[in-house]
Formats: structure tokens, C-alpha cells, sequence
């Protein structure tokens, strides 16, 4: 289900994310990213935690959406991703299959530091032909 985001709530998940960013473990790479999910008009967030052993590494996108899920949400109404640099980035393609499982329809909203710089995508256009099993 799609719904319109006004600008408060855009305003909350964007200072979200910002915050959850400090909290971010990125020894190895020094890139903190931070996300946030609204659900059900509840906002829950996640940094990105980095691993010594690399491939362990887990994004902020999944961790935010790990994170509603694990307190009983069960769908994603939006996503904003924020990083410190001066273009907006796109959640990778792990998470973009995670997004899929949980916010289809969630526009994703990537946000860095100068908010003219904001990008607004739909999961088609970032993950077109996902891999589904259920509707
Ligand atoms: N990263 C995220 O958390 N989200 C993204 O959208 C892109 C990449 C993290 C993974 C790794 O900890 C660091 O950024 C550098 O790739």
C-alpha cells in the first residue's frame, strides 16, 4: 500500500537517519551510513556494523529493517538512507531484496548532508524483476 509521506514525516526519518549515522561501527571502511523505516507510523533506525572478517558487514538499511521487524513490524511503509557525502547513496542490492520482502511499495528517500542533493526512488526502479515468492 502506498502512502504520501508529509513533510514532517520525511523530516523525521530524515533526522533519523542522520542520528543513527554517529552510531555507526565503519573501522574498516570510515563510510557511516544510517536508515530509517517508518511502519505503521512508527520510525525505527540502523547504522551499519562492520566486521574484521569483511562479508560480515551489515548495512543500515537492513539493520533498520531488521530492527522493526524484530519489535513486530511486519511492513515497510518508507525508507530514508543517509551518508555523509555529497551525493545521496542507494541501498545495495541485499538490502534492496530485503526491502522487497517488507516495503514493496516504500519509497526510498536517499539523503546526504545538503538536502538539495535528496533522491526518491520506488523499488522497481532500483530493483526491477525482484525475486518474490509471495505477493
Ligand atoms: N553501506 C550501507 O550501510 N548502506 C548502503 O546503502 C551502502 C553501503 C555500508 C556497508 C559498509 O559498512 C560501508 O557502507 C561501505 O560500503
Amino acid at each position: 500500500m502506498k502512502i504520501d509521506l508529509s513533510p514532517q514525516i520525511v523530516d523525521e526519518l530524515r533526522r533519523g537517519a542522520r542520528e543513527i549515522a554517529a552510531r555507526a561501527y565503519a573501522p574498516y571502511s570510515n563510510f557511516p551510513v544510517g536508515a530509517a523505516v517508518l511502519c505503521d507510523g512508527a520510525v525505527y533506525t540502523g547504522a551499519n556494523v562492520e566486521n574484521a572478517s569483511y562479508g560480515l558487514s551489515m548495512c543500515a538499511e537492513r539493520n533498520a529493517i531488521l530492527n522493526a521487524v524484530g519489535h513486530g513490524a511486519r511492513r515497510v511503509d518508507a525508507i530514508c538512507v543517509y551518508a555523509p557525502t555529497s551525493l545521496p547513496v542507494t541501498p545495495c542490492g541485499a538490502c534492496l531484496q530485503v526491502i522487497s520482502e517488507f516495503g514493496p511499495d516504500a519509497p526510498i528517500l536517499c539523503c546526504t548532508d545538503d538536502d538539495g542533493a535528496e533522491q526518491r526512488f520506488t523499488l522497481s526502479e532500483l530493483l526491477p524483476a525482484a525475486f518474490r515468492l509471495k505477493k
